[in-house]
């Protein structure tokens, strides 16, 4: 049988994938982008700052700068010129509380073949006290702002607003999306929907981007408040869809339909995939997560998104490619014809 070295590399990169998540991982726990954030360092200097030992960290910071996570000038070491927007603190692309959530969501991933064998998200309970609990939420939320900072930009430009709507953001997190709508149109209000437990965190992003004059907040299952019928003009479901199973979709969709205004929008962000559910490999994978963490949530195709929207009642069906592997699906309600 003929060697493939391809074959061999491909098998080889993908076992050993994890080293290189392990680096990043620990270097951020370690908090080395935030000490090298303003001013390269030798290594030395830096294992003091950090409190750990040079004979460790050397090869640590030589497999980042591998990684092409830093550069080195002489003997100091510093971050990589074009990933400082998003390794620093207090930047608006800041990734590192996105990243550190694919750190913390490791310890889930240990059970997927438990998941693969039963079909199900393994009973892993954890036994979280009622800080723990609430700091796993900040964390989370941090995590969605982070990931959603550049997705909703991009959002906003292919999605442009009269100015005067009323947006209803369901499963808002952070709100990372209806905010960038609503620091780019000044008259656009927005209703922000989540559960108990985030809302507070939503209200406090709110505040920080001074909005909080023109934002309502619900708390609750989104799928149980009682929403007035036709009252918005844009619906916004970001990163929402995969984590429920087909026919709570579809139930969600319809329920959204009925409160929009006729001739209003259904915005949905979602890591839709291509016909085959391969690409992006993103989109693949994160399929397996919503097995390991939803009863029933996966990710879609993007057919299956359009089907969704149609069968609930939706026209104009487009979509367009964001970024970061997510994709913008969109539906109109149609206004009653009167002819
Ligand atoms: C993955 S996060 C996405 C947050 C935000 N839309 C974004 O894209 O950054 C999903 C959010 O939806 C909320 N959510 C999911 N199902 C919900 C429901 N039935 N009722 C209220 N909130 C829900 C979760 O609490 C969480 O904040």
């Amino acid at each position: 049988m003929a060697c493939s070295e391809e074959g061999l590399s491909r098998i080889k990169k993908i076992s050993s994938a994890y080293w290189q998540s392990q680096v990043l991982f620990v270097a951020l726990r370690l908090g080395v982008f935030r000490e090298l954030q303003d001013t390269p360092l030798p290594p030395e200097d830096l294992a003091i700052r950090l409190g750990v030992s040079p004979a460790g960290l050397e090869p640590l910071l030589t497999a980042l700068e591998a990684l092409g996570l830093l550069c080195r000038s002489g003997k100091a070491f510093g971050v990589e010129e074009t990933l400082r927007p998003h390794l620093a603190e207090g930047a608006e692309t800041d990734f590192r509380a996105s990243a550190a959530h694919m750190d913390h969501l490791q310890a889930s991933w240990l059970n997927l073949e438990a998941a693969v064998r039963t079909g199900r998200s393994p009973e892993t309970k954890e036994d979280l006290s009622e800080a723990e609990s609430r700091q796993q939420t900040e964390h989370f939320m941090e995590a969605m702002e982070s990931f959603g900072a550049w997705t909703s930009q991009e959002l906003v430009q292919r999605f442009p607003l009269a100015g005067n709507e009323e947006i209803l953001d369901l499963g808002c997190g952070p709100g990372t999306f209806f905010r960038a709508f609503l620091r780019r149109y000044p008259a656009v209000r927005a209703t922000a929907v989540d559960r108990e437990d985030v809302i507070p965190i939503t209200r406090r992003c709110v505040a920080r981007d001074g909005l909080g004059a023109r934002v309502t907040y619900l708390s609750g299952d989104f799928r149980e408040l009682d929403l007035a019928d036709e009252k918005w003009h844009v619906a916004l479901l970001s990163n929402v869809m995969h984590i429920y199973p087909p026919d709570e979709v579809l139930s969600i969709c319809r329920r959204i339909y009925s409160v929009l205004r006729p001739g209003g929008h259904l915005l949905v962000s979602d890591f839709f995939t291509d016909e085959s559910g391969t690409r992006p490999l993103w989109g693949a994978l994160f399929s397996l997560n919503m097995l390991l963490h939803t009863e029933g949530g996966r990710n879609y195709r993007l057919r299956d998104g359009e089907t969704f929207l149609r069968e609930a009642g939706f026209a104009a069906i487009r979509s367009e490619y964001l970024c970061l592997d997510s994709t913008l699906l969109i539906g109109t309600r149609p206004r009653p014809n009167i002819a």
